[in-house]
């Protein structure tokens, strides 16, 4: 069958989730184990095929196959916002190689886990400081707020040279681009901002010898500034959202598991395992990557056409029990190293081992600072991000 048989009664995407805000939507999980080729209808009436198995995500995220390149017909786009973000003006998120190859390349050695290893001081520091500020003085904040935003945005702004005190601004213009119902003029628009806002400040480090990644790229002769302004966009947005929503939403799971929460209380050396394990659990980046085919490919008695789009669902990949026994249960003690969370193949995420370096550190300071953390408000008060490509908590209101 090819996606043009199929009947108009597919399945819409992004579907929504059930009684559990942790686990994927059931139709995807439905669809994993009925129809794990399934075609699904986008937001503008086109199709796509959802693949939902550990198995073939993996196997199509490094198969050259596929294209991440948002310009190529038929590329998947789950709403207006987001195909404006991917065809004007796109990063090397959405190229393929060997333009893409070339543009990570540039940035490969500020991410190794040997740098991120020298950050860890530094990092701890900061979310130490962190957490005196918000307990002074006070037994309740949002830990959004005060504590998992700010984080990993004065970490990003540090290596790229960003001065923190923008944050309210890029933060915004990040929200924007980053939510499912902002319309193509919005991202349009806070897209423009932040470039600009990045280019200028890239220009004003033209001559200087400062060692953050925006001034080692603008001493680069083979950039122009306005790819340093997309590359430095990329860093910024991607660097700072996503692990803030990991780490509220770990402490959100923790605080519903007392039992794994008590363990990994009791244990901290489980705090490494503890952190690919949530990653995996809760995967964030919940609404699929998004590829097309360039050539026909034949999966699970499918056929994938040239120019079909294709959603990969990390989010229901990771719940497989194929590749995780008893997958919808959270077990800090498992080994979930081959979870999809961060992507696989050539766009694995550049950021991951600063994410996960930031994520360990934050669930140990806290852990340890706060013995008495709660929450301060009824579970079903916390505003969940569903309208969000990145998924999370709009706010965690907490007491110790
Ligand atoms: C790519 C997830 C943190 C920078 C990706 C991809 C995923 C992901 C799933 C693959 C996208 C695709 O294949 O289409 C996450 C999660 C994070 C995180 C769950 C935190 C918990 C970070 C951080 C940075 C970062 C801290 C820092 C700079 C990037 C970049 C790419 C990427 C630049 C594009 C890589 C490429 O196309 O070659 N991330 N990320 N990410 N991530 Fe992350």
């Amino acid at each position: 069958m090819t996606l043009a048989d199929t009947s108009t009664e597919v399945l819409a995407v992004p579907a929504e989730r059930g009684t559990c805000p942790f686990d994927p939507p059931p139709a995807y999980d439905l669809a994993r184990e009925q129809d794990p080729v399934a075609p699904v209808r986008l937001f503008d009436g086109s199709t796509a095929w959802m693949l939902t198995r550990h198995q073939d995500v993996r196997a199509v995220l490094q198969d050259r196959r596929f294209s991440a390149d948002g310009t190529k017909d038929g590329f998947p786009f789950l709403s207006p916002g987001r195909r404006e973000l991917a065809t004007g003006n796109p990063t090397f998120i959405r190229m393929d190689d060997p333009e893409h190859a070339r543009l990570r390349r540039m940035l490969t050695s500020d991410f190794i886990i040997k740098r991120v290893e020298e950050m860890r001081p530094q990092v701890r520091a900061i979310a130490v400081e962190l957490l005196d500020a918000m307990t002074r003085d006070r037994d309740h904040a949002d830990l959004v707020a005060e504590f998992a935003l700010p984080l990993p945005s004065l970490v990003i702004c540090l290596l790229l040279g960003v001065p923190y005190q923008d944050h309210a601004y890029f933060q915004k213009c990040s929200s924007t681009l980053l939510n499912a119902n902002s319309t193509a003029e919005q991202v349009h628009q806070a897209r423009d901002d932040l470039n600009t806002y990045i280019k200028q400040l890239a220009e004003s480090k033209r001559d200087s010898d400062d060692e953050d990644i925006i001034s080692r790229l603008m001493r680069r002769e083979d950039l122009s500034p306005d790819e340093v302004a997309t590359m430095g966009t990329l860093l910024l947005v991607a660097g700072h959202e996503t692990t803030a929503n990991m780490t509220s939403l770990s402490i959100l799971t923790l605080l519903r598991d007392p039992e794994q929460m008590a363990r990994l209380r009791s244990d901290p050396g489980l705090i490494r395992g503890a952190v690919e394990e949530l990653l995996r659990y809760l995967s964030i980046v919940h609404t699929g990557l998004p590829r097309v085919a360039t050539e026909d490919v034949e999966l699970n008695g499918r056929t994938i056409r040239a120019g079909d789009g294709v959603l990969l669902m990390i989010n229901t990949a990771n719940r497989d029990s194929e590749a995780f026994p008893d997958a919808d249960s959270l077990d800090v003690g498992r080994d979930a190293r081959r979870h999809l969370a961060f992507g696989f193949g050539v766009h694995q995420c550049l950021g991951q081992p600063l994410a996960r370096a930031e994520l360990q550190i934050a669930l140990d300071v806290l852990l340890t600072g706060l013995p008495n953390l709660r929450l301060a408000v009824p579970f079903e008060q916390i505003p969940f991000r569903h309208d969000m490509l990145i998924y999370g908590v709009h706010r965690l209101p907490i007491a110790w």
